[in-house]
């Protein structure tokens, strides 16, 4: 009984004590696993940063030099937010031991420049934004070792030579989207173009350049259309090259082709290339089958598969008993997993006639049944919770104490919850939710949100 009555204080003066250590900087504002010290006039990093945070907004500042390691207290940190700022280049080891970063945004800053070491160590990198900045050459290793990066924008720059042949099918599996459009290339290495992977392909956009016209740029423009590749579609306007380099004359390629009908791309390629585009989805556990049934009707086609999750995917290479490759091309999983979605693409290759065809199967995977969270969110909840607890037991439990002097023994919520109890603490963390709103502690989510929906606008 009287344990009961110290434990409470005793354990909240912990809190206090742990809470101070972790202080946030007057000028930010900190609310669960987020640090916003945007908009503050900083010209330099704020000396102590929480190292709980998952998320730090340093946008719309005056930052114009980060000094090495500036981030390695802050082991939890995924999402850095430093655009509008004043940063001209990056030193040596700015990010050293911050290998968690999952978004880094550094556009609209004054970036002259991508040095190779700016990004190393980051292999866990996936969304890249280095819009609007003033960059003009991106050096040949700089994308090396971001083997998770999904997305990279370099849009808005004045960019004329792009490393390529750095990127390849094992070295950037996840790569989607590579956005080149409105810099200043003029001539592009169209092999190594050639040679990147099929997702990189489709996922890249190199309108508003300044290509020069010729038969190799267009033979590689006159594919993608062909496939229906999203990029060329919706930017089908601002695709143009200039005739001897003259800007006068720009020419919308896609639209008008007649300066191009002596090159020989389309006779070369008028038959073979063929791709359906289809879409399955199945539940996870299930069997898959994919069909590699294209335009080519040899009986004697040989069959390649780029899988999402396991690269390459031919009758040499199959290597695991869960799937298996039919001599008509068929792919099959035995039990698909979440992690096996994506776009998988096979090509049938006619030997004999050097023909090619793709297909492509975008697949999804989805969980039975919605019965599981997503760790991001019960993080996110589990903090929601805490703080929730925390505010009732400072704010509601001495009053209710002293009125009804019922000897309750306080629930201290602990980092330690139960994940199998969360569904029952969610609905009741949701019927707290109008009160909370109320509350003047959440009040600085507002900006930030708004702020966030101004910063994050895709570019492309
Ligand atoms: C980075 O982390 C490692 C181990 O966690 C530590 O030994 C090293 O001193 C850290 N480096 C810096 C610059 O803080
Ligand atoms: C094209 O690029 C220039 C800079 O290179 C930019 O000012 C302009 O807004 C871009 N236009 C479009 C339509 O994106
Ligand atoms: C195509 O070739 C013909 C004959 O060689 C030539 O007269 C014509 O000017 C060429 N067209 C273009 C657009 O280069
Ligand atoms: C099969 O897979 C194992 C481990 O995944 C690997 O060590 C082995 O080299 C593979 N064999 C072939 C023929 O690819
Ligand atoms: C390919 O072969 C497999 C196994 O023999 C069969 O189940 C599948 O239906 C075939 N696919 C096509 C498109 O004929
Ligand atoms: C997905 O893949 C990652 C690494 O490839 C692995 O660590 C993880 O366990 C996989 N998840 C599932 C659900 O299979
Ligand atoms: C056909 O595919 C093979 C192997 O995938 C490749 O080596 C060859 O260059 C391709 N040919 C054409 C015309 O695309
Ligand atoms: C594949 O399907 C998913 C989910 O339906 C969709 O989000 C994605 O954009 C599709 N990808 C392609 C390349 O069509």
């Amino acid at each position: 009984m009287t344990s009961g009555l110290y434990t409470g204080p005793l354990l909240v003066l912990l809190c206090l004590l742990h809470a101070s250590e972790e202080a946030c900087p007057s000028i930010c504002l900190c609310v669960s696993d987020t640090v916003s010290c945007s908009s503050s006039g900083l010209t330099k990093l704020p000396v102590s940063l929480p190292s709980f945070s998952v998320t730090l907004d340093l946008s719309h500042n005056h930052l114009s030099w980060l000094g090495a390691a500036s981030f390695n207290r802050m082991p939890r940190l995924e999402n850095l937010r430093l655009a509008h700022n004043q940063l001209s280049s990056l030193g040596y080891g700015v990010f050293t031991n911050a290998s968690g970063l999952r978004n880094l945004d550094l556009s609209s800053n004054k970036l002259h420049m991508v040095e190779q070491h700016y990004f190393q160590g980051l292999w866990r990198l996936e969304e890249l934004l280095l819009y609007n900045n003033k960059i003009a050459q991106v050096e040949a290793g700089t994308l090396s070792g971001l083997s998770s990066l999904k997305k990279a924008y370099f849009s808005l720059n004045q960019i004329t030579h792009f490393p390529f042949f750095s990127i390849r099918d094992h070295s950037h599996p996840f790569l989607t989207m590579l956005d080149l459009s409105s810099n200043r290339m003029t001539r592009l290495p169209w092999e190594d173009v050639k040679a990147l992977p099929g997702l990189v392909q489709r996922g890249l956009y190199l309108h508003n350049n300044s290509l020069l016209c010729d038969c190799s740029m267009y033979s590689v423009f006159w594919h993608w259309d062909l496939r229906g590749y999203d990029s060329l579609k919706d930017f089908t306007d601002e695709h143009i090259c200039t005739i001897y380099g003259d800007p006068r004359a720009p020419i919308r390629f896609l639209r008008h082709n007649r300066f191009f009908h002596n090159c020989t791309v389309e006779k070369a390629v008028s038959q073979p290339v063929t791709v359906f585009l289809s879409n399955v989805l199945v539940s996870e556990g299930q069997r898959v089958r994919l069909d590699c049934q294209t335009s080519l009707s040899s009986t004697d086609l040989s069959f390649t598969w780029l899988s999402p999750s396991k690269g390459y995917i031919n009758q040499a290479s199959i290597n695991d008993t869960l799937i298996s490759l039919f001599p008509n091309g068929t792919l099959e999983i035995q039990a698909a997993k979440v992690n096996d979605s994506g776009l998988y693409v096979c090509t049938a290759v006619d030997i004999k006639q050097a023909l090619n065809a793709t297909r492509e199967v975008n697949v999804t995977v989805v969980l039975p049944a919605a019965e599981t969270f997503n760790t991001g969110y019960t993080t996110l909840l589990g903090c929601v919770v805490t703080m929730v607890f925390i505010l009732m037991y400072l704010y509601l439990t001495p009053c209710r104490c002293s009125c009804c002097k019922q000897p309750k023994h306080p629930v201290i919520p602990i980092a330690t919850y139960d994940p199998s109890t969360l569904t029952s603490v969610f609905s009741q963390s949701s019927r707290d939710q109008p009160k909370i709103q109320a509350n003047k502690h959440v009040a600085f989510m507002e900006p930030m949100m708004r702020d966030a929906g101004t910063e994050w606008t895709p570019e492309s």
